[in-house]
């Protein structure tokens, strides 16, 4: 079985693969739809919220043929009555052919994988990774630069909650793949990206410099995850660190990216939408061609 647990399971050759599909699954798009899932069942188990990730799998799947279930609240779920999470996977293998997973505990989705008859998709496991998102992501930057696929170099800045934020974890993960991109991470020291996800390469700073956003390729800014703060003091000390306003994304070049997994709070206001490099509302949209990517990956013989 393929089950999608982490970018670390990813070699160059798998995500030249899926970055391939990803653009024919754009081709479908385009056309109307494709029928290559008709008769399979997508579970969508997110106990964790989400717009984005839960809806661009369940339309994925509506686009490729298939039919979705789906159980969005745990509160409805018979685990608010004592059922563990292995049970309700062994039973929910029983009712579908894929199951995207969103859950509160890291090694949530690998235990999933463990109890499972059909294959497991990690849509996030707390303040683990997200690699479906990693994934959309990186196939975003090569829609931009696509000679990141010939080893040119990139420069990739990370902003922000680099802690908590394991959409920078997974495509950091995905980046380590294409030796020329060079990361750097900016955040204050007590959100600073863990140094497991760290190479000695990389740069790390704790501010974004106009000279920095001048010579990034692409500006990935993050949300700061008020729900894993231990308390509001904490929470409120860097809520306003960092906001890219329309001025500071001037001084990016016109063609370089600026990338947010969203949703976003107060660091990009919306007066930033309109400039040629906000990427983000096209990022979030490339889930669907992306998913529609994975979901054959996990299903094809
Ligand atoms: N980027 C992302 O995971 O968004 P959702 O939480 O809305 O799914």
């Amino acid at each position: 079985m393929r089950h999608i647990l982490s970018a670390k399971q990813f070699t160059r050759a798998d995500l030249e693969h899926i970055i391939s599909e990803s653009r024919a699954m754009d081709q479908i798009l385009a056309a109307g739809h494709s029928s290559i899932m008709e008769g399979k069942i997508l579970a969508t188990l997110f106990y964790e919220p989400s717009t984005r990730t839960r809806l661009s799998f369940e339309c994925a799947m509506h686009r490729l043929g298939g039919r979705i279930i789906s159980e969005t609240d745990v509160t409805f779920s018979s685990q608010s009555k004592g059922e563990i999470l292995c049970d309700t996977i062994r039973i929910v293998s029983g009712y579908s052919d894929v199951i995207a997973l969103r859950s509160k505990n890291v090694w949530d989705a690998e235990m999933a994988s463990q109890c499972s008859r059909v294959p497991i998709i990690n849509a996030w496991d707390g303040p683990g990774e997200h690699p479906t998102q990693a994934l959309l992501d990186l196939y975003t930057i090569t829609k931009h630069f696509p000679d990141i696929l010939t080893d040119k170099p990139l420069r990739v800045t990370f902003v922000w909650d680099l802690r908590y934020g394991r959409t920078v974890h997974s495509l950091t993960l995905l980046l380590r793949n294409f030796p020329q991109v060079q990361i750097t991470f900016v955040a204050p020291e007590n959100l600073n990206i863990p140094t497991e996800y760290t190479y000695e390469n990389d740069t790390l700073r704790n501010t974004l410099s106009p000279e920095l956003v001048a010579e990034s390729d692409v500006i990935y800014m993050t949300r700061v995850q008020k729900e894993r703060f231990p308390d509001l003091v904490s929470y409120n000390a860097v809520k306003n660190l960092f906001i890219l306003d329309a001025k500071a994304v001037r001084w990016m070049r016109q063609d370089a990216i600026l990338m947010h997994p969203l949703p976003r709070v107060n660091e990009l206001p919306s007066e930033v939408d309109s400039l040629p490099q906000a990427a983000y509302f096209e990022q979030a949209k490339n889930g669907v061609p992306v998913r529609m990517a994975l979901i054959k990956y996990c299903l094809e013989k």
